[in-house]
């Protein structure tokens, strides 16, 4: 069994790869307008921090409320401390993950990833069959809610380390509890009530997953990425990374590409397609890339809240009125990414444009 289709030919992981000399394989060779522009270690100190401490009270509630709202606005990308998640826990998860992919390749073969569909299990280079460039990453995935969705096939969980399961279903429970009070704040900061999000998007049916990147150190890191430009196509992305540093996101109004610092303890929040359109427009899916460096290896930890396949999307109501019309057209949430790749627009949400 291979991770690789004929089409990939590359027989070995990213990581044993990255043990040797430049150059790089051709395959990872990104276009010259996909390159890296700005430094993995050159950190933008004005994407907003914002702190959830006193969420419970008015006051308190108030300031994040607000905060959350200008950065959703002008940002689609902010980083959450005292977020309440225990700093053990977090640092579990990076432990566990790193040790998943310190395992031999044959190990971490038992959980592989099948093409077609979500992927979920390990992959590398890529999770798409059809891909002629290749990211420069490992990754595992999980459908981690609703449970039922995780209870039914643990296959694809590794049993080694020991403690790696235990440790991610605790972890994403945890995260479920984060995403319901970040989607609170964001539906009162449209002026809607706190429940607003959560329900549209499916209640306790909505869906998460969970995705592990190992990025190893590379001969080469300004010709390639470690994960190619996107937007999240979900609701909300909660992410968790290490010291070193590499997550980018483009500010548009600037036309610049912007690396987020690694704050000891923090979070990154950012938005997916499906606030962008559920606030008209108002708030940004921010995009996104992951860019690699020839020093250090680099984890993060990325969990993904995606509305439920029935729910109903599409600008919320309450926010249109005849100076603010519909930008987009409604759909199921299951039809979104079908409709997307059709349209085969540069932007996912391009597609719905009404
Ligand atoms: C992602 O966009 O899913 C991950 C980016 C990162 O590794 O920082
Ligand atoms: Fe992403």
């Amino acid at each position: 069994e291979t991770l690789w289709d004929t089409k990939r030919v590359i027989p070995m992981s990213v990581m044993q790869l990255a043990d040797e000399a430049a150059p790089l394989p051709e395959k990872f060779l990104k276009k010259a307008g996909e390159r890296p522009i700005t430094a993995y270690n050159e950190f933008c100190k004005e994407i907003p921090v914002i702190s959830l401490d006193g969420i419970d009270t008015q006051k308190g509630r108030e300031r994040i409320v607000a905060e959350v709202g200008r950065a959703c606005a002008e940002w689609g990308i902010f980083q959450v401390v005292d977020h309440g998640v225990p700093q053990k826990l977090m640092n579990r998860m990076m432990e566990n993950t790193l040790a998943f992919f310190k395992l031999p390749l044959e190990e971490k073969m038992k959980y592989a990833s099948k093409p077609g569909g979500f992927p979920v299990g390990y992959a590398s280079g890529s999770h798409r069959a059809d891909d002629d460039i290749l990211d420069w990453r490992e990754l595992i995935a999980h459908r981690a809610l609703p449970k039922e969705n995780r209870e039914k096939d643990y296959s694809h969980w590794p049993e080694n380390p020991a403690g790696y399961r235990e440790t991610v279903v605790e972890y994403s429970d945890t995260m479920d509890a984060l995403v319901t009070t970040l989607l609170g704040v964001i539906s009162e900061s449209l002026g809607l009530p706190r429940d607003y999000i959560k329900n549209a998007v499916g209640g306790e049916n909505a869906e998460q997953k969970i995705l592990l990147n190992y990025y190893p150190q590379c001969p080469q890191p300004d010709l390639t990425l470690g994960l190619r430009s996107h937007t999240d196509y979900g609701t909300i992305t909660v992410l968790q990374q290490d010291e070193v540093g590499g997550l980018q996101a483009y500010k548009e109004d600037r036309d610049q590409w912007v690396t987020v610092e690694p704050i000891p303890g923090a979070l990154v929040i950012n938005l997916g397609d499906q606030i962008q359109i559920l606030s008209n427009a108002k708030y940004c899916s921010v995009e996104h890339q992951a860019v690699v460096n020839s020093n250090q290896t680099r984890l993060s930890l990325v969990t993904f809240a995606n509305p439920s396949s029935m729910a109903q999307m599409g600008p919320a109501p309450e926010l249109l009125s005849e100076a603010n019309p519909a930008k987009y057209r409604s759909y199921t949430f299951r039809d979104y990414l079908p409709i997307c790749f059709a349209h085969k627009t540069k932007k996912h949400y391009d597609a719905l444009v009404i």
